[in-house]
């Protein structure tokens, strides 16, 4: 085993035990709790960019810019009650995985072997989050439709302060994690 994989390999058991933590912790209904989790394992995520090829790049830029406009919908649609309006721009959002677009073979195979386990795992979280917060939306429940809101801008910028640095220099943060909370 090289170093690097050794490497790949601890990040990826850290990420998945904030994973499982997060997810007991979210069993017993603490959102809190299981936001810290995640954090604490994106903090062990060295900052770096994304190996992948300029065309995959392009539709992944094209897809964070289909989800940005998607996040504006949605802040007034919660903020006025447009339940419909939330639900369907939530729909779009979950189903923008990058995996399911319009991708050759080949390029299936290049994000399968180039993308990072932990940038997988917040990719998921991420639609996850879509997810959890259509059904709120479809009981109307305003708060914790606003609640999965946020938890959706937080992923964007654990994802981002992880793999988007050259992007977005200003997500660099030098201070220790636990510096970080406050
Ligand atoms: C799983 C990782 C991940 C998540 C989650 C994520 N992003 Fe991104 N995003 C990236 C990466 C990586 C880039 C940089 C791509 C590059 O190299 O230019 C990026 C780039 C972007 C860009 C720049 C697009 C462009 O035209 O260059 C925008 C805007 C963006 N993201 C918005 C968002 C928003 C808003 C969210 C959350 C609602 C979000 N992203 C969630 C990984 C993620």
């Amino acid at each position: 085993m090289t170093r690097r994989n050794i490497l790949g390999m601890s990040l990826w058991l850290v990420s998945a035990l904030g994973w499982f933590a997060a997810g007991a912790v979210r069993a017993q209904g603490s959102h809190a709790g299981a936001a810290q989790e995640e954090r604490a394992a994106a903090a062990t995520v060295p900052a770096q960019a994304l190996a992948i090829s300029p065309e995959l790049r392009e539709l992944l830029r094209e897809e964070m810019r289909g989800i940005s406009k998607g996040m504006e919908a949605l802040v007034t649609a919660i903020a006025t009650g447009d339940w419909k309006m939330v639900t369907d721009t939530s729909a779009r959002i979950r189903a923008s995985y990058i995996m399911e677009q319009r991708l050759t073979a080949a390029q299936k195979d290049e994000l399968e072997t180039e993308l990072p386990e932990v940038f997988k795992l917040m990719d998921a979280n991420f639609h996850r989050e879509a997810g959890n917060l259509g059904h709120a939306a479809e009981v109307r429940d305003a708060e914790l439709t606003s609640f999965y809101f946020y938890r959706m801008v937080e992923s964007c910028v654990a994802c981002h302060s992880a793999y988007a640095t050259t992007r977005f220099p200003n997500l660099v943060t030098d201070a220790p994690p636990e510096a970080r909370e406050h």
